[in-house]
């Protein structure tokens, strides 16, 4: 049915919009004729204090490996977020806050936000910051999180913005894999009425780890206890930080951040982005897809910890000179209202989230919407999952009154900001459909050897051709970049993405077709869950893949090899659960354990997951082929266990 539904462009979005069909039209065909020309107009609307001459320098091969964007030219990040506006707008919000609690808010000038990360640069550079240097920040959604990363990026150092929802081990392993030397966090963090032990946090990971320094936000007040010679209250230094502070001249190339994101394999890697590139593309992407013109209230529920609070709450935004809301809280709480109470109290335009945060509003019914106002939206914008049809109806009839696009944007942390996604003056939305990709954007469906698909099609997606905001490496280990991204198919980005393409040449996702979960729309590795789980003393062996999940898209279901001293119980069960929160962190947690006497191997000793999953998805009349597995018995008492 969906395949079918088409909603038009409205008449009013069209005419106003910052690109029409006919625009669109003739981008992609200028994009195609002229490359160079194109993406010099995108590096061209970011300020650069020495203007690029190279534009694109890319090769996928092995053998000759490189990308490079705007390759000569330099630049800071902060001031193209900040100082470039003083003159039109320093007295314009550019952070708007909502906290947790519904009583506290507060704003934030460009001019003020210019001398709170004036600020904080300088204390960084104190306490012995400089330009390469990488600094992990683990904060709570304040507007001086944001502050905390321009701060970085006006002293030319790397940040590296851990979620405050990971546990001391994930924080300790981020801090420990990029080399940081100094840890930014708050007190504690509030979320949905509960209180975050960040600081607490930190001193244990840095139980494993050592940093030279900790700047500490006071957020709560919470009396936390500090180390000697280690810790620093913002608070107690920041008056006598000077508000100017001379930014640093940056490369193109040189990175402006690393973000842990999770593999089908290994630890978490270290996405690297770079200044010019990621930049140039975060803002125009912003400006394009949210049709974002100067005056609107723009917001984006994602934490910083996310890539998408990194590209659409900070960067791409106040590169654009936005007003940009920092929410501290959740959808749910105090009730499921929260976000058209917030909407309506700072008459927000334009509205980003997930779908797990849709379907879970749904869930409470539409009074929670329809008792609110909503007349100042105008697009809404869905990230993360993919978003099903029923969600994504809801959201356009319910939330948008019918009257607002929806914009469903294909993306990842890889690519630093949307690749594939409606724009709202020109595309024909289909409900549950990514659409096409944007003005240079070369998506490829492939065969399994990688041979490139026309016309309608299903399988792997690929990217052909290079994009600004493409990561640059896997911090500190460059192979393992080439390996997991351009190996599968020789001379193609490989997303890890499952697409089909239909007659229109729509995209539509289909979600992950390597060892990554999406839970919540936050992504995980199977592996490491596995290896979370295994770390516990009872354990012998496990396996883990996603199920279909109807608020959080994908469930965690691990199958769990006792030792042969050990019994399954309800409380092992709940012990196993609790060790995977402080392992990973609560989002890790899994949904459903179930006790596996043996696991269905391959002779040579491989797990089949496909059956794994298969079973999960209680899908267990299609197991396939059971022949070739070492013994096949095993399967069998997992179905006949299979719990609920
Ligand atoms: O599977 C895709 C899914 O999220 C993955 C990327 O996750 P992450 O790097 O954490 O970035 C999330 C925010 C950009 C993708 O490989 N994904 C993201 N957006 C969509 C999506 N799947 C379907 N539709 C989307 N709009």
């Amino acid at each position: 049915m969906t395949d079918q539904t088409r909603i038009p462009v409205p008449d009013h979005i069209a005419q106003a919009a910052h690109m029409d069909a006919e625009a669109y039209a003739r981008t992609v065909e200028s994009a195609a004729r002229d490359p160079q020309g194109f993406w010099r107009g995108v590096g061209e609307r970011l300020d650069w204090s020495r203007p690029f001459t190279e534009v694109k320098d890319v090769s996928f091969d092995r053998q000759d490996f490189r990308i490079r964007w705007f390759a000569d030219g330099e630049l800071n990040a902060s001031v193209n977020c900040i100082d470039r506006h003083l003159p039109d707008r320093a007295d314009q919000t550019a952070i708007l806050f909502e906290g947790d609690d519904p009583s506290v808010d507060g704003r934030m000038t460009y001019a003020e936000l210019h001398a709170e990360v004036c600020r904080m640069a300088n204390v960084l550079k104190d306490l012995g910051a400089k330009k390469g240097d990488r600094i992990t920040l683990y904060m709570p959604m304040i507007p001086l999180a944001a502050v905390a990363m321009l701060a970085c990026a006006r002293i030319g150092a790397v940040h590296s913005v851990v979620f405050g929802g990971f546990s001391p081990d994930s924080l300790g392993g981020r801090i420990e894999d990029c080399g940081s030397t100094i840890v930014i966090t708050a007190d504690e963090g509030k979320r949905g009425g509960k209180r975050i032990p960040l600081k607490a946090n930190v001193d244990k990971a840095l139980e494993k780890v050592a940093v030279d320094k900790v700047l500490m936000i006071r957020w709560t007040g919470a009396d936390v206890p500090l180390t000697e010679g280690r810790d620093v209250v913002y608070e107690d230094v920041r008056e006598a930080a000077s508000t100017e502070c001379a930014p640093e001249p940056m490369n193109a190339e040189d990175p402006l951040f690393i973000l842990y994101t999770s593999g089908s394999t290994g630890k978490p890697k270290g996405v690297l982005h770079t200044t010019g590139g990621y930049l140039a593309w975060a803002a125009y992407t912003h400006e394009l897809v949210f049709d974002y013109k100067p005056g609107d209230i723009y917001w984006c529920t994602a934490d910083v910890g996310w890539v998408t609070g990194h590209s659409y709450i900070v960067y791409g935004p106040l590169a654009n000179g936005a007003t940009t809301l920092v929410f501290e809280g959740v959808p749910t709480w105090p009730d499921a209202g929260r976000c058209w109470q917030v909407v309506d109290k700072h008459k927000v335009n334009i509205f980003y989230t997930a779908p797990t945060a849709l379907r879970a509003l749904m869930r409470e019914g539409d009074d929670w919407v329809t008792n609110s106002d909503r007349s100042s939206l105008r697009l809404l914008g869905s990230v993360g999952e993919p978003i099903n049809p029923e969600a994504w109806l809801w959201y356009h009839r319910v939330v948008g009154d019918g009257r607002c696009p929806v914009v469903d944007t294909w993306w990842q942390t890889e690519t630093g900001g949307i690749l594939i996604s409606p724009l709202p003056g020109v595309t024909e939305l289909k409900p549950g459909s990514a659409t096409k990709p944007l003005p240079g954007v070369m998506p490829a469906i492939v065969t399994n050897e990688g041979d490139i698909l026309q016309g309608a099609a299903e399988g792997p997606l690929c990217i052909t051709e290079s994009w600004p905001g493409q990561m640059r490496t896997v911090y500190g280990d460059h192979n393992r970049f080439i390996e997991t991204y351009f190996t599968t198919f020789p001379g193609k980005y490989f997303t890890g993405d499952g697409a089909r393409r239909d007659a229109d040449g729509y995209y539509w996702i289909t979600g992950r077709i390597d060892d990554v979960l999406n839970v919540s729309g936050h992504r995980l590795g199977t592996a490491e869950i596995e290896s979370a789980l295994v770390s516990h003393p009872a354990v012998s062996e496990a396996a883990v893949v996603g199920y279909p999940h109807d608020i959080k898209g994908q469930g965690v279901w691990a199958y769990v090899t006792l030792k042969a001293d050990q019994e399954p119980s309800e409380d092992l069960r709940k012990a196993l659960v609790t060790h995977v929160r402080a392992e990973i962190g609560p989002i890790a947690s899994p949904d459903v354990i179930q006790w596996a006497p043996g696991l269905p191997k391959t002779r040579s000793g491989k797990i089949m997951r496909r059956i794994l999953r298969k079973i999960a998805e209680n899908e267990t009349s299609a197991l396939g082929d059971t022949s070739t597995l070492a013994d096949p018995s095993v399967v069998d008492d997992l179905v006949r266990n299979r719990p609920g």
